[in-house]
C-alpha cells in the first residue's frame, strides 16, 4: 500500500482509496455474469479482468488485435473470450459489436476502460483529434451498438479521470474537434475524459424507466502504460514516485469493478465516482445540455464515418 493511500479513510460505501478490486468483490459471486472490458491487455483493464474472472464472471476482453485479446483472456483465472476492437477504427469496433451479438452474449456490464493519454503532438483519425476519437467516439460506437445486448439490469462504466477538469473553455470544443484550431496534450485528454463522463450522464438519462445504469469513474493516479507517450524520463520519474504518491494497479482497478458489480454502486447510478464513492465532477460535467449536445454531435460524427 503506497503512502498516498495509507492514511485515507473509507467513504460511505465502506471502501476507499486503498481498497483493491479484490477487496470490493470479496464475498461476491459473479457466476453467471458476463462482463465486457475494453483494453484487457494492460494496466487497470487487465487487473479488472483478472479479478472479475477470479469471482467467476465470464470476461469478454477486447484489444487492438484478435491475437492480443485472446492471449490476455486465455491467461485469466477463468479463461475469457477475446475480441478485436481497435477503438480508432470504426470498422473494427462495429466488427466487435457484430461478433458479440453473433455469439449471443447477454452483457451484465460493459466497462469502457481502454484509453490513450496526452499525445505530445496532434494526431487524428478520420480527421478527428485522436484522444477524442479513441476514448470517446470508439466507445460511443461500441456501447450504442451493444445496448440491445445489455441485460435488463446491465451497467455501463466509463473510465473518465479527474483530468476531465482540464478540459478547455466550454468543456467540449465542438468547433475544434479536429484540433486544427489549437491542440494541447492535456486539454485534449481532459476533453476526451469529460466526453466519457458526459456520455455516462446522458446514457443514465436515456435509461430512465429501466433498471439499466451508467457510471463514470476516476480510478486514481496509477503508474501504468498510459504514460507511454510522455517519454522515458517521465515514465522513470513516475516509477520513482509510485510507491509514495500513486495508487497501485489493484487499487486503481477497484472503482471500475465496484461500479460494474457491487450492489452499493446502484444508488450512485449516473454519478461520477472516485475511490469507490461519490467524486467531485467539474461544472461542465454536470451540464445536462452539454451532455445532450455531445450525444447528438457524436451521432452525427458516427453517421459521417465510412461504413
Ligand atoms: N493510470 C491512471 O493514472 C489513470 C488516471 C485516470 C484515468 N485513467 C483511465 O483509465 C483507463 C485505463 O488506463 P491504464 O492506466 O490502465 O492505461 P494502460 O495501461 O495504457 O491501458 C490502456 C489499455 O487501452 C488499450 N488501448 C489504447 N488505445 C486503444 C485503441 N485505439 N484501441 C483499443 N485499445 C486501446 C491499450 O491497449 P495497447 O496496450 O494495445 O495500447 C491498453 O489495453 C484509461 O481510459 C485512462 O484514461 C487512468
Amino acid at each position: 500500500m503506497p503512502l498516498a493511500t495509507l492514511f485515507k479513510s473509507k467513504g460511505p460505501t465502506g471502501f476507499g482509496a486503498n481498497s483493491t478490486a479484490e477487496d470490493v468483490t470479496a464475498g461476491l459471486s459473479l457466476a453467471g455474469k458476463t462482463i465486457l472490458v475494453t483494453g484487457c491487455t494492460s494496466g487497470l483493464g487487465a487487473e479488472a479482468c483478472r479479478v472479475l474472472s477470479l469471482r467467476d464472471a465470464t470476461v469478454l476482453g477486447t484489444a487492438r488485435t484478435q491475437e492480443a485479446a485472446e492471449r490476455a483472456c486465455a491467461a485469466l483465472p477463468k479463461p475469457g473470450v477475446g475480441y478485436p476492437c481497435e477503438l480508432a477504427e470504426p470498422a473494427s469496433v462495429r466488427g466487435c459489436v457484430e461478433a458479440i451479438q453473433r455469439d449471443g452474449h447477454r452483457l451484465d456490464a460493459i466497462i469502457c476502460n481502454a484509453g490513450i493519454m496526452a499525445l505530445p503532438k496532434l494526431q487524428t483519425a478520420y480527421g478527428y483529434e485522436l484522444q477524442f476519437f479513441t476514448n470517446h467516439i470508439g466507445h460511443f460506437i461500441l456501447v450504442t451498438g451493444l445496448l440491445d445486448a445489455l441485460a435488463d439490469d446491465g451497467r455501463v462504466v466509463m473510465l473518465s479521470s479527474m483530468a476531465h477538469g482540464n478540459a478547455p473553455a466550454g468543456g467540449i470544443q465542438f468547433d475544434n474537434l479536429k484540433g486544427e484550431r489549437g491542440y494541447s496534450p492535456w486539454a485534449n485528454y481532459g476533453q476526451s475524459k469529460l466526453a466519457n463522463l458526459l456520455f455516462a450522464r446522458e446514457l443514465q438519462r436515456r435509461f430512465a424507466g429501466t433498471r439499466k445504469t451508467a457510471y463514470a469513474v476516476h480510478p486514481g493516479v496509477i503508474h501504468t502504460n498510459l504514460a507511454r507517450s510522455m517519454g522515458k524520463l517521465t515514465d522513470f520519474a513516475l516509477s520513482i514516485a509510485a510507491p509514495f504518491f500513486l495508487k497501485t494497479i489493484p487499487e486503481g482497478a477497484a472503482t471500475e469493478v465496484f461500479a460494474a458489480v457491487h450492489p452499493k454502486a446502484l444508488p450512485l447510478a449516473g454519478q461520477y465516482l472516485a475511490d469507490c464513492n461519490l467524486g467531485k465532477p467539474s461544472n461542465y460535467a454536470q451540464d445536462a445540455e452539454l451532455a445532450r449536445r455531445l450525444w447528438a454531435v457524436s451521432e452525427e460524427i458516427v453517421r459521417s464515418l465510412p461504413t
